[in-house]
């Protein structure tokens, strides 16, 4: 059988299968969600986080991997109860080492903006890559995509920049990621991106009539 990219940076074949089973925790936990919150979401992050990984060897891909794949799952503003405890009951159950259980609890919980605008400098590198996967998938083409079908989900204004509007939560955040990003892999991997996001923020603008 051929090796997966974890399998070759040294994640143990058992590992490999609690990371299944994380997978399809989270797939189920987010199954319902708005399109901007989907499990495509997670899938992106996950892949993200791993190629941020790359050029960080120090960082443990196996608690890497378990943060993306959980970090959406407990997100109280989604419709999906609050995970936390199941999250928990699950990695007792895979047997998961009491040390990683807290490590993944925790950096489940730093992940977000809204709770964690400033990550610390200090904070583990793991968390880092993956509060960058995270904004990487907030920016960008995909971002923009997302921005929209949040707001459609909402009924929130999209053609607009009054109060409100999608377009105001680009100043209010999507333009501001790029900045907050952690780790220098993730800024270059977000910089074309973060140009992106501003061409469309502009030419929005241009088009109705306020740029
Ligand atoms: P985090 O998970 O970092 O807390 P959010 O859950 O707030 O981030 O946002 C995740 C996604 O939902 C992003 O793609 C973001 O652009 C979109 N989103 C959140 N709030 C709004 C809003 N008011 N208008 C448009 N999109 C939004
Ligand atoms: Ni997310």
């Amino acid at each position: 059988m051929e090796e997966s990219d974890s399998q070759k940076r040294g994640v143990s074949v058992n590992r490999i299968e609690i990371l299944e089973k994380l997978r399809d925790f989270a797939a189920e936990g987010m199954k319902n969600n708005d399109p901007s919150h989907d499990f495509s979401h997670i899938q992106r992050v996950v892949s993200l986080s791993l190629r941020l990984a790359d050029e960080l060897p120090r960082a443990d891909l196996f608690l890497t991997e378990a943060i993306a794949l959980l970090h959406d799952v407990c997100d109280d503003k989604l419709a999906f109860y609050n995970a936390a405890d199941g999250i928990e009951k699950l990695l007792q159950k895979l047997e998961v080492p009491k040390d990683e259980q807290k490590f993944i609890l925790d950096g489940i919980g730093s992940v977000s903006f809204r709770k964690q605008p400033k990550q610390p400098k200090d904070a583990p590198i793991e968390v880092q890559i993956v509060q960058d996967a995270d904004r990487i998938d907030a920016i960008g083409a995909v971002g923009v995509a997302r921005a929209f079908a949040f707001s459609g989900h909402k009924g929130y204004p999209v053609g607009t920049a009054e109060p409100g509007s999608t377009i105001r939560h680009f100043e209010e955040k999507l333009l501001l990621l790029y900045d907050l990003l952690n780790t220098e892999a993730a800024k270059k991997l977000a910089a074309r991106r973060a140009e992106f996001l501003q061409l469309f923020y502009r030419e929005f603008l241009t088009e109705i009539g306020e740029g």
